[in-house]
């Protein structure tokens, strides 16, 4: 039998996007499993615990059958090879991304050659979106219902105590 071709999508994910999801829903269409690696420490001051950040995303691929999420602390190659995974998924946005990103792949390889990093290029319409924009999106009073899943819509709203996103 062959052997499963497992991946590991890491992040923060404070909150969960919809650039996100575009990643974890093609990294699932190429891999036979994908975890998604919530950084439990990421974040300096997270929005959401990292349970919450966990039970967000699940929400989100509760569709998606070979798609599992949970969070981690310490080393991320580690993390990747107790779950058997070879492969680290990352999505990249413009070309402000590539120099932290090609700096992360380089120090992942040298804690572990064996998992290589692999780069799926966000889609054009996910560009300008990160996690921080629509947090800021929300303290400002803009329309970012397109940019989230509901679910988190519904969690920014709670924590923010704002009854609508609308402008
Ligand atoms: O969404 P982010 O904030 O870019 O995600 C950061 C994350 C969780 C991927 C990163 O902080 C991470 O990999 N943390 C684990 C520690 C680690 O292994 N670092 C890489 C080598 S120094």
């Amino acid at each position: 039998m062959n052997k499963q071709r497992i991946a590991v999508y890491p992040g923060s994910f404070d909150p969960v996007t919809n650039g996100h999801l575009d990643v974890i829903r093609r990294a699932a269409g190429i891999f036979d499993k994908v975890i998604v690696g919530v950084g439990r420490n990421a974040g300096k001051s997270p929005l959401f615990t990292a349970d919450e950040r966990v039970a967000l995303i699940q929400a989100a691929v509760s569709d998606l059958d070979n798609v599992e999420v949970e969070s981690f602390d310490g080393m991320l190659v580690a993390f990747a090879k107790q779950h058997g995974a070879s492969v680290l998924v990352k999505g990249l946005r413009a070309i402000s991304d590539f120099e932290y990103e090609f700096q992360m792949a380089l120090a992942n390889r040298h804690l572990d050659p064996t998992v290589e990093t692999m780069f799926l290029m966000t889609s054009a319409e996910y560009q300008f979106l990160s996690s921080s924009i629509v947090k800021e999106m929300v303290r400002v009073g803009g329309d970012c219902s397109p940019l989230v899943p509901s679910v988190v819509m519904s969690a920014l709203r709670r924590r923010f105590d704002v009854n609508s996103c609308q402008r």
